[in-house]
């Protein structure tokens, strides 16, 4: 991977960041997702909400489940999970799914660009529809509700730096040595750059500009309902805060977080937070309404609510593994609040969460 990236640079020049970081994680052959297996889970390099087992899926059916109810049940419909790694999340929904009857005339469609993913989902599931792209799901649209965990933050993304004045893009060239390095090409040149906020020079930070067009087809492929991300995040204002003059661009191997995203590409997770104000943006120029943006405490427990009642009293070993799952998920010191939850609706009778844009500050 580093020596094709190397070649790559001496043939073309400096490789804007997004594209050094699309081929380190996603190259099909050598990137850092196309590995055998191993990424995910805590054996792994790092570990999500899914592996804490299988009430988070649960959960998210409920939540799924209920939405599905309130449109009316619509007799066919479509869940589009992105990003679904060895498919477990897309067995605990669809589990809990069918467990309650709700699963009726509901086709689970996973957009997976990672050929090997792809292959082990499609064992696991045999039913569901996998397809590396949601342009591939043709011009069918149907009520559905498309969601993915921790996705968004694996978006290639700019590396910008201030120099008082303009924020400078950063791209990947090549030092004396031969090694990595970061080569400013001048103000980024992003629609989404005026947002910004000026900052003191030296200030570094990141800007994702993928995410409308990433999100575009998906839309495209409902006919009305939602659409929900869970990833680690902030509103602009934090994510740009004076304190916060190195980013937050982190690589993970071994469970061990660093900084150096151009040591060892294709062995190493490149992630950047969320900016959620930016998110909320993209959603509302599709036509999205935002219904909810919260930690994942407040809303898994809103929508444990009911389960959590039917807990009451029980002491069995399953509901005592169940409750422990439910607390790393929501524990503030765990996974709680390092975790938002950002709800939009489509083409449905909006709710509008005055709250949730009050929390985003000015987008
Ligand atoms: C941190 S992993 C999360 C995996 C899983 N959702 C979980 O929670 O365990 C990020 C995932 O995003 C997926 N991804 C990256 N770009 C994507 C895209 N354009 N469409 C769908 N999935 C994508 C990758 O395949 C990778 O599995």
């Amino acid at each position: 991977m580093a020596l094709r990236l190397q070649e790559g640079i001496r043939r073309s020049g400096p490789m804007p960041f997004p594209e050094f970081m699309a081929a380190a994680l996603y190259d099909p052959n050598d990137g850092y997702y196309a590995r055998p297996s191993g990424q995910v889970g805590r054996e792994g390099d790092f570990f999500t909400s899914v592996s804490t087992g299988p009430l988070f899926g649960r959960l998210l059916a409920r939540h799924i489940a209920a939405w599905h109810h309130s449109a009316g049940s619509p007799a066919r419909w479509r869940i589009i999970e992105c990003g679904a790694n060895d498919a477990s999340l897309a067995a605990d929904i669809l589990t809990e799914l069918k467990a309650s009857s709700a699963d009726s005339g509901l086709e689970y469609c996973i957009i997976e660009p990672l050929p090997h993913l792809a292959t082990a989902q499609r064992k696991r599931l045999p039913d569901a529809r996998v397809l590396d792209a949601p342009e591939l799901l043709g011009n069918d649209p149907l009520p559905g509700f498309i969601f993915g965990n921790e996705v968004i933050d694996a978006l290639p993304f700019h590396r910008i730096v201030s120099d008082g004045r303009n924020w400078i893009d950063h791209a990947v060239a090549l030092d004396e040595n031969d090694a990595f390095a970061w080569h400013p090409v001048g103000p980024a040149d992003l629609a989404i750059i005026s947002a910004l906020p000026v900052r003191p020079a030296g200030y570094q930070s990141e800007v994702r500009s993928c995410v409308r067009n990433f999100l575009k087809p998906l839309t495209a492929a409902i006919s009305h309902g939602r659409m929900l991300w869970i990833d680690y995040g902030f509103p602009r204002d934090d994510y740009y805060h004076e304190s916060r003059s190195t980013g937050t661009l982190r690589t993970f191997s071994r469970h061990r977080a660093a900084e150096d995203p151009l040591d060892s590409p294709g062995e190493i997770d490149i992630t950047a937070h969320v900016d959620f104000s930016a998110l909320a943006t993209d959603i509302a120029a599709l036509g999205g309404h935002l219904i909810r943006f919260e930690p994942q405490s407040r809303f898994l427990t809103e929508v444990a609510r009911p389960w959590l009642l039917e807990m009451e009293g029980r002491l069995d070993d399953s509901a005592r593994k169940d409750l422990r799952a439910f607390q790393t998920l929501t524990h503030p010191g765990h996974l709680g609040s390092r975790f938002h939850v950002m709800e939009a609706s489509f083409n449905e009778d909006p709710t509008p969460c005055g709250e949730a844009a009050a929390r985003l500050g000015p987008l």
